[in-house]
């Protein structure tokens, strides 16, 4: 008898059609715990929406997702981080007017059932605090906990984003294109900062920059016209002719 692999996340024939526009067609795809997936695929090819669908932003039209085995298909948003289930955005979510660390402490306040509720003890919300700053401070960015996100630059605001997705204690993270827009400085700080996440986190990154996204993948996935296209091991496939001819133009 062999052992059961675990799979952190399982998408099964996910299908999203937006009136007669279908923008992914019966995507599956199976990540094991662990693993360091990358996601890529021409503009439009529905990388994102197929995000979307796994982290609850959008009903898919058909299929099934699972987390860990269970099925998460048709549990908010809400729900699915409280199964570890965490991401970042392609276009920043931060609230500008908001200190670093209360965009963070926010964050996981979304993650609690129990909302703002003014009888808990304080010590509650200064545990909440705490966990802001230890995981700026694991992003380099406890020196500008105080400040509003508006005063800080892009490739900080990036590092936000991963502070609020990473201080929920994920099993599974999405990235949604992390290094997009940033300069050869911020990228390099970045990437550090994701190679340097547990492998207690499975990671499923969607990058258009592969000089760099190639290091943190073992696995790597093409997606082209909402379909995929190769799935497997990192150099398996980028040496594949079909990823040549979709994705590398050749
Ligand atoms: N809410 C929506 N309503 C209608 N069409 C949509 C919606 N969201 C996305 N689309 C369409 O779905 C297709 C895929 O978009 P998606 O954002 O998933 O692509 P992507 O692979 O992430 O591209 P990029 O690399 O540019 O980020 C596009 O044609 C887009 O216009
Ligand atoms: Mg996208």
């Amino acid at each position: 008898m062999t052992a059961a692999t675990t799979h952190a996340l399982e998408v099964v024939d996910l299908k999203k059609a937006f009136g007669g526009l279908t923008v992914t067609h019966n995507v599956s795809l199976t990540v094991r715990a662990g693993e360091r997936r990358l996601i890529i695929g021409p503009n439009g090819a529905g990388k994102t929406t197929l995000f979307n669908q796994i982290s609850g932003d959008l009903r898919p039209s058909s299929g099934r997702i699972k987390l860990f085995d269970r099925d998460i298909t048709q549990l908010p948003p809400y729900k699915r981080a409280h199964c570890g289930l965490s991401r970042t955005y392609q276009i920043i979510t931060l609230f500008p007017g908001d200190t670093l660390e209360h965009n963070v402490t926010l964050g996981l306040l979304g993650l609690r059932p129990a909302r703002w509720q003014m009888w808990r003890p304080i010590g509650f919300y200064s545990d909440l605090a705490t966990e802001a700053r230890r995981t700026l401070d694991a992003v380099g960015l406890l020196h500008l906990a105080a400040h509003p996100v508006s005063d800080i630059a892009y490739g900080e605001k990036r590092r936000v984003e991963l502070a609020v997705a990473l201080a929920q204690r994920p099993r599974v993270l999405l990235l949604d294109e992390p290094l997009a827009g940033l300069s050869n400085t911020e990228r390099s700080t970045v990437k550090a900062l994701i190679a340097s996440i547990s492998r207690d986190t499975t990671l499923i990154m969607i990058e258009h920059d592969m000089d760099t996204a190639l290091d943190l993948a073992e696995t790597v996935t093409l997606l082209d016209y909402g379909r995929v296209i190769v799935d497997g091991e990192r150099d398996a496939v980028i040496a594949d002719e079909r990823t040549r001819e979709v994705y590398l133009g050749v």
